[in-house]
């Protein structure tokens, strides 16, 4: 039996911790931070996923068999690398790996080098030959911040003044800081976005179901980015013709090109994809699963995820095969008011004891507060529903939302509209 730790605490940890705890090989359970929601199907730790040191003492205290991590920071700042030289085994990959979250210009230069499609792109470490750039080439373009921003580091530019704001934003405000020592300035894609999570043992890549994040805050995808409103699985869009050619011409290149340089990336691989006209295009890469499409992939996994990762570990993923419920899910988040933008927290939850048995509640943000389950950020639970339809997972998913409240409450209400859309369309 064994004894697994998550890290981190928010609505994709939560589903780790769900699906980890129905594993036969599993005794005990701890997550750290955790909240309000993972207690109840794990222990909580009050230790930071950014506490690197703290994590590893824990871990060597308790004889933790697995670690598991949720969030980028941590791998990026090289908690495998840290766990692996005290001799203890954690799932995501190497602080050199991560790098392709970590640095979009590492990720960019790789995908050029292995032939992989992504925008046409240009770096600046100065960001007047940036302006200059913007400038000449006119029009729409999307400037980024090379390292990590919390998501906020990316700027779809429509015309120029927009690119010149954001590049005046990223290199002279220094709004992300280091992260922004160089900018990239890239071709404006046009499609439908599919994430397209993997398992990989740096040799082997095996394709979760892919799914469809709503990263926009409002209905018809309008006002500003968030970390994620809701996703479903699986996209329509995403056709076996476009899977294999996602397989063949992103995913094996790319781990093929990491093993290249010397990195035996192992984990999941996230691919953020634009389904254009031309094909399957690379729009990032993460090194972790996607929040909030963990909560719509991993409960569609039927397959033991503990024997998932460990055949990561131990480089057996070559004849593995992952067993998926065949029903689509649908994930809504419900946040906070003002979110993405400045939010209050602790408004007391109410309804969740209402929700059918059969749709999940993802916790994100929750906290208990004398007593009373109250908010404690932006993006506070996840509703997940399944159906024979993704309309039916959708339906499902909402009338557990209109179980719940609290004071500001706010969620899309168009879940799945791309699939839904092309639904109605045929
Ligand atoms: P990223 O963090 O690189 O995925 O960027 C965040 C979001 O910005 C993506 O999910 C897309 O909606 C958008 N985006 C990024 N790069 C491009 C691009 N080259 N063309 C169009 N949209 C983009
Ligand atoms: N949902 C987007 C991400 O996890 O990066």
């Amino acid at each position: 039996m064994m004894k697994v730790l998550v890290v981190g605490g928010g609505g994709r940890e939560h589903a780790l911790v769900w699906k980890l705890k129905q594993s036969p090989r599993v005794s005990k359970i701890y997550c750290a931070p955790g909240n309000a929601g993972i207690a109840g199907d794990a222990e909580c730790v009050p230790c930071a996923a950014e506490d690197l040191e703290g994590l590893l003492e824990f871990a060597r205290s308790r004889q933790i068999d697995l670690t598991v991590v949720g969030p980028e920071a941590p791998l990026v700042a090289g908690i495998r690398d840290l766990f692996e030289a005290s001799g203890m085994r954690l799932f995501g990959p190497t602080a050199r790996g991560a790098l392709l979250e970590g640095s979009k210009v590492f990720a960019k230069q790789l995908m050029v080098k292995c032939g992989v499609p992504t925008a046409s792109f240009e770096v600046f470490e100065d960001p007047q030959a940036a302006l200059a750039h913007v400038r000449r080439i006119g029009g729409p373009c999307v400037i980024k911040a090379d390292g990590l921003a919390a998501g906020k580091g990316v700027i779809v530019a429509k015309d120029t003044s927009e690119a010149e704001q954001a590049v005046r934003l990223i290199g002279e405000e220094k709004a992300f800081g280091k992260a922004g020592e160089k900018i990239i300035v890239e071709e404006c894609l046009v499609g439908e976005e599919v994430s397209v999570l993997a398992f990989t043992d740096g040799r082997t890549v095996l394709p979760m179901v892919a799914s469809q994040d709503h990263k926009r805050v409002f209905d018809g995808d309008q006002g500003p980015n968030t970390g994620g409103m809701g996703a479903y699985s699986p996209p329509p869009v995403y056709t076996s013709e476009i899977h294999h050619r996602v397989c063949r011409e992103i995913l094996e290149p790319i781990i093929g090109g990491l093993a290249g340089e010397g990195i035996k990336y192992q984990g999941v691989l996230y691919a953020g994809l634009m389904i254009t006209s031309k094909g399957p295009y690379v729009l990032e890469f993460n090194c972790r699963f996607g929040d909030p499409e963990a909560q719509a992939v991993i409960p569609r996994l039927k397959t033991d995820l503990v024997d998932v990762m460990e055949a990561v570990l131990e480089g057996r993923l070559a004849g593995f095969t992952l067993d998926w419920d065949p029903r689509p899910a649908a994930c809504v988040v419900l946040a906070s008011g003002g979110y993405p933008g400045s939010y209050e927290k602790g408004k007391e939850i109410s309804g969740l004891k209402d929700v059918p048995e059969d749709v999940l509640v993802f916790h994100a943000a929750t906290a208990l507060s004398g007593g009373r389950l109250v908010t404690s950020g932006g993006r506070v639970l996840g509703v997940t529903g399944f159906g024979r339809t993704i309309r039916e997972a959708v339906q499902r998913a909402y009338e557990g939302v209109a179980k719940i409240s609290f004071e500001g409450m706010h969620y899309r209400r168009d879940i799945a509209h791309h699939a839904l859309e092309r639904e109605r369309s045929r």
